[in-house]
């Protein structure tokens, strides 16, 4: 039976493969937004658009336009105004869900017991939750996060993006007690999609298929303009699915984590105690640090081959 998850995203190309792989691989019961890679409105529009082109039925709820003390900072370096920069995109039929976020969470974890919370974006959408029905623990199987860096940020030397745009989130959220897994950048960065895989995936010969290449293309080809020397994208977020329904594809590592919150220049830093274990730090994650990254690109390319 497929796990229950709701994900929480603000697509971005990633989250859209996270998206896909969610609904091919869980039973999607419900999507929800947060500002992150663009603002809420293009993050809701945009998630509306995978559901519609995927054919899922999840229902994509709203949720925070800006983090818990802070304003919004976008990632339109990489992604564009749009969140999607790269193929043209079809029109949007489907309309948001009248049910807040929070709402969607709250009474989706009454009604199916054991969901995963999968967080692809800033975690303010979860952690207004935690914050609104601390119970919510009790009714999940755990949250999966993409998140933070072991060894470098993404944003600033040391920050990676979500963890930085709402760091008070992610406190609460890593700090909450829920079984929780966490992919930072260190496995992220093992997930790449190159101009070669674009070209594989637009063999598949479908709209879709074109779709994904399209972003493929030009999200790898952004990464070399802002980050790398060559046109390689890290697929950050689809590791905090897999994590979830494939985690035989990863290495794990326990871990006591810590974010870094304020407004100071470590402000979103991920720290990871590794003298935990002769401390006695309570150990909160699972850290993923290994994949295996040709089987979970095989699993992108058969979940676009699947789509009719
Ligand atoms: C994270 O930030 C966004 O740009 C991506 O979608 C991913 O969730 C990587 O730092
Ligand atoms: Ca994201």
């Amino acid at each position: 039976m497929a796990l229950p998850v709701i994900v929480d995203c603000d697509p971005g190309h990633d989250d859209m493969v996270a998206l896909l792989l969610a609904g091919r691989h869980a039973d999607l019961l419900a999507v929800t937004t947060v500002a992150g890679n663009a603002p809420l409105e293009r993050s809701t529009y945009n998630a509306l658009l995978a559901i519609q082109l995927f054919n899922f039925t999840a229902h994509v709820h709203p949720g925070a336009d800006r983090p818990l003390t802070a304003k919004s900072g976008f990632a339109t370096g990489l992604h564009g105004a749009s969140g999607l920069d790269g193929p043209v995109l079809p029109p949007l039929h489907l309309s948001p869900s009248p049910r807040s976020a929070v709402e969607a969470i709250l009474e989706t974890t009454r009604q199916v017991d054991g969901c995963w919370l999968i967080g692809t974006g800033p975690l303010t959408n979860i952690a207004l939750s935690l914050r609104a029905d601390p119970t919510l623990l009790d009714r999940i199987a755990g949250i999966s996060i993409m998140g933070g860096g072991l060894s470098f940020g993404n944003v600033t030397a040391g920050a990676e993006f979500n963890l930085w745009v709402d760091p008070e989130a992610a406190a609460i959220v890593i700090h909450s007690g829920a079984p929780l897994i966490i992919s930072p950048l260190d496995v992220t960065h093992q997930l790449m999609v190159t101009p070669r895989f674009a070209d594989q995936v637009r063999a598949l010969d479908s709209s879709i298929a074109s779709f994904m290449a399209d972003l493929f293309r030009v999200f790898a080809e952004r990464y070399r303009d802002v980050f790398f020397d060559e046109a390689i994208g890290p697929l950050h977020d689809p590791c905090a699915v897999l994590a979830v329904t494939h985690p035989e594809l990863f290495e794990f590592r326990e871990m006591a984590i810590t974010v870094v919150t304020g407004h100071g220049p470590g402000r979103g830093l991920m720290l990871a105690d590794r003298r935990a274990s002769k401390l006695d730090e309570p150990i909160n994650a699972k850290v993923a640090v290994r994949i295996d990254a040709d089987a979970a690109l095989d699993l992108v390319l058969r979940a676009i081959e699947s789509i009719p």
